[in-house]
């Protein structure tokens, strides 16, 4: 570790000021301080998540890159700790992932604990320390539950292969038992294109295959999941940073794709997104989070935030199966305050009236009936359903949405400075960032050109993780 990026650590203030600035998330997790970027090392050991960051210990902007770590009880309230890997004379810490070695296959134990392995890129050539070294891919581990943390003595584990490689995303085989890689190649020639390696111990790679995702470049995510919740009937998805994914089998030697491009998010600031690994089989969800990549904080100690954690499911649709994304029930603990309403919502009409506040989680069905459009006002931004285009628009994006049994129903996450869409089924989301204006806390509802069956509206304040 060196002196300089130690001293840096930030610390808590002992007042609390770091957590409850004028744009500070509430329930979306940022750093205390400075600039973060990827999700990183996302997993589960003995009761707690492990959430690493792509952080600039020492500045506001994208830099000098390492991994920032917090851990948690119940993925909404993050203890945030001391930085878990610091740059090396191999590079910067650029993204990865990490998984608990169960059988210990890589010989790290040493006592009871069960060893928690990073598996990261080492950025050559992005500091003076690294100059003229390549990316390549490399080990740390923690035999203390992730408060120390070491570099494995033989890094890297993965040499170069092509332009910037990276984003290691590791998994367990347990059917070949053995570790998976999916890795972005960064290779000019075919830029979407990633690879699978497989290895005994997380120390020595083979290469399987070449994944090719249209559209899609840099942080990888590879899992199975099963069809309709049924174990007997799964597909594998391979992800890319850009929410485009493709779906296949995969015999733990070879990715067939079977299905996609497809599309999953619609907004504008979400990348980069990772899924956990380790999650206890009685809970048995695909937990993913995203960078909330973009965005401006003025005056803000920290850059950039998190998505609300999504809990990911395949479901078949008439138009085949797709991937669903929907906020975890963890959010119904911090509901406080609730106003329910349903009824005929006649233009011009305001049942929300009065509705004010700065952190809300709306659940809206609503039938357009004679409407030609409907929709919600936030803080005084709308976001309006056009029911002849079928599509959904917010901040200038639009997502195609057909009604379901002549509904539309969604969930819709409002934090200081963000907003994030989901329909109710999951099958589409859209994440902003969103600066409110400050003097405007209101939130209404609306139906333009003929009147609206609401069917359910329900709308709960929500506490601050703080
Ligand atoms: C994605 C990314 C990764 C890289 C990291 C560097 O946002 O560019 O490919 O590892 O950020 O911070």
């Amino acid at each position: 570790m060196t002196a300089a990026f130690a001293a840096a650590s930030p610390q808590k203030a002992a007042d609390g000021t770091l957590t409850n600035e004028c744009y500070r998330p509430q329930y979306h997790f940022t750093p205390r301080t400075n600039w973060t970027n990827d999700p990183n090392g996302l997993v589960f050991y003995a009761g707690e998540y492990h959430l690493f960051f792509q952080h600039n210990p020492t500045g506001i902007d994208w830099g000098n890159m390492t991994w920032g770590h917090a851990v948690g009880p119940d993925l909404l309230h993050w203890t945030q700790l001391d930085h878990a890997l610091l740059p090396d004379r191999l590079g910067t810490i650029f993204s990865g992932s990490a998984v608990v070695d169960g059988d210990n296959t890589a010989g790290f134990q040493d006592g009871p604990e069960k060893t928690i392995v990073c598996i990261f890129t080492s950025a050559g050539g992005t500091s003076p320390e690294s100059k003229g070294r390549p990316f390549t891919q490399s080990l740390a581990y923690s035999t203390d539950r992730g408060r120390t943390w070491k570099k494995y003595a033989g890094n890297p584990v993965l040499g170069h292969i092509s332009g910037g490689n990276r984003d290691p995303k590791v998994l367990w085989h347990a059917a070949s038992r053995r570790w998976i890689m999916a890795l972005y190649l960064d290779d000019a020639k075919t830029p979407n294109a990633y690879a699978l390696f497989s290895s005994p111990n997380l120390k020595e790679w083979t290469r399987l295959c070449t994944v090719e995702v249209p559209g899609a470049t840099e942080c990888p995510d590879f899992f199975e999941l099963p069809v309709d919740g049924d174990p007997k009937k799964t597909k594998w998805v391979f992800w890319g940073a850009s929410n485009d994914y493709v779906l296949g089998s995969f015999d733990g030697k070879e990715f067939k794709r079977e299905a996609g491009p497809f599309k999953s998010h619609w907004g504008a600031n979400r990348y980069a997104a990772q899924t956990f690994s380790d999650i206890p089989v009685a809970d048995g969800r695909r937990i993913q989070l995203a960078w909330m990549s973009g965005g401006k904080y003025p005056g803000m100690p920290f850059n950039q935030q998190f998505t609300f954690p999504a809990a990911l499911t395949l479901r078949t649709f008439p138009e085949g199966v797709r991937l669903c994304t929907q906020p975890i029930r963890e959010l119904d603990s911090l509901h406080k305050g609730r106003f329910s309403w349903k009824g005929t919502l006649e233009p011009n009409a305001s049942p929300l009236n009065g509705a004010r506040g700065e952190l809300f989680e709306i659940r809206l069905v609503v039938e357009p009936s004679k409407a030609s459009s409907i929709g919600l006002t936030i803080r005084g931004m709308p976001i309006k359903y056009d029911v002849r285009e079928g599509t959904l628009t917010c901040l200038d994006k639009s997502a195609p949405i057909g009604l379901t049994g002549g509904r539309l129903a969604l969930q819709v996450l409002v934090d200081r400075a963000s907003i994030e869409i989901f329909t109710t089924d999951g099958r589409v989301n859209m994440a902003f960032c969103f600066l409110p204006a400050d003097d405007n806390k209101t939130l209404s509802i609306f139906a333009e050109g003929g009147a609206a069956e609401v069917r359910a509206l329900d709308v709960w304040d929500l506490k601050s993780i703080y």
